[in-house]
């Protein structure tokens, strides 16, 4: 049996659902990989629990004052980064994440500030140490977008995504087009049930739409992009004459991120588009997200995923961690 130290950074509400179920896994960890999974740390943004023997529930509700030398105390192999995105500078996520995989530690990325913050960087460090970066978890979490680019669709030439990638948008549209609500009173209610960002123009003006796709472009594809590529825009404009000028046509509005290659440029960007009812994306309502990806050999695959969070969330990331076990 093979010894794995779990160390966890950022512990709200999804730090703590991966805490749990990856507790809750360990006898099929050890059964399908031989490894002995032990949650060797906990920090939140001032305390933290530690033990190098593993703690079990509960043991994290008293933390003491956390140091800088957090993963070594926690004696870690792995480091599951959840804290609050921060893209302007990475936030204490970047710094985490830098320190593990420098180390050589194998990384399983939730938050996005550091990926869209510097993601190449991330990227040719794991390289240089010989660490794994995954990021499903930052990437649409339970909707398969990073893993369907690199192991299904491996070999295929992909000539453009499409994706419905932020549940709150999806959502207030939804509810804009179905109950005729304005944008502000749909919007209380989305962050009344938790989905919604802290700072909801992230979600309305499409940034964490653009977010998920410049990660997802960068560590899918190669890219080497910054924010500065995608033209973005949101659905903060959109008035009651939109909803029924697209209700009488029979049009569903999505805001989508979305990226294609025209004569080898490539145009990337969030933006409002409408489908048909005959479009799969016209089926993608409240906080269900897909994508569609077109490829050269093996055609059009739409993906759809509507799951409760944050368990999907926190089991995306722990997809990651086996996938990390499965490869040694
Ligand atoms: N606010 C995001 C969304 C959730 O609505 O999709 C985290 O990515």
């Amino acid at each position: 049996m093979k010894r794995w130290n779990v160390a966890i950074t950022g512990f709200g509400g999804v730090g703590r659902a991966v805490a749990d179920l990856m507790l809750a896994r360990r006898a099929r960890y050890a059964e399908r990989y031989g490894a002995d999974i032990r949650l060797t740390g906990v920090r939140r943004s001032r305390t933290a629990s530690v033990d190098p023997n593993g703690l079990a529930p509960g043991d994290w509700d008293a933390g003491v004052p956390a140091g800088d030398d957090f993963l070594d105390t926690a004696q870690a192999h792995v480091l599951i980064e959840a804290g609050p995105s921060d893209f302007r500078t990475g936030g204490p996520g970047y710094g985490y994440m830098k320190a593990a995989l420098s180390a050589g530690l194998h990384v399983v990325a939730i938050s996005k500030g550091a990926l869209v913050h510097d993601g190449p960087g991330l990227r040719a460090l794991a390289a240089r140490h010989g660490a794994r970066l995954k990021i499903s978890g930052a990437a649409g979490a339970a909707l398969p977008t990073i893993d369907l680019i690199q192991h299904n669709l491996a070999g295929c030439h992909i000539l453009s995504i499409e994706g419905v990638l932020n549940a709150t948008s999806n959502h207030l549209l939804t509810e804009m087009m179905d109950r005729d609500v304005n944008l502000a009173d749909a919007l209380t209610r989305a962050q009344d049930a938790g989905f919604a960002e802290f700072d909801p123009r992230l979600d309305v003006e499409g940034w964490d739409a653009a977010s998920k796709l410049l990660i997802l472009l960068n560590f899918g594809l190669g890219a080497s992009l910054t924010m500065a590529d995608l033209s973005v825009g949101g659905i903060q404009h959109v008035t009651p004459a939109d909803i029924h000028g697209w209700r009488a046509a029979g049009l569903s509005p999505r805001l989508v991120a979305h990226v294609a290659w025209t004569d080898g440029t490539l145009r990337a960007g969030v933006e409002l588009r409408t489908y048909p009812a005959t479009d799969p994306f016209a089926l993608v309502r409240g906080t269900t997200k897909a994508i569609r990806i077109v490829t050269d050999a093996m055609g059009e695959i739409v993906a759809t995923s509507h799951a409760a969070e944050p368990g999907a969330t926190a089991a995306a990331a722990l997809k990651d961690l086996e996938h990390i076990l499965a490869a040694g």
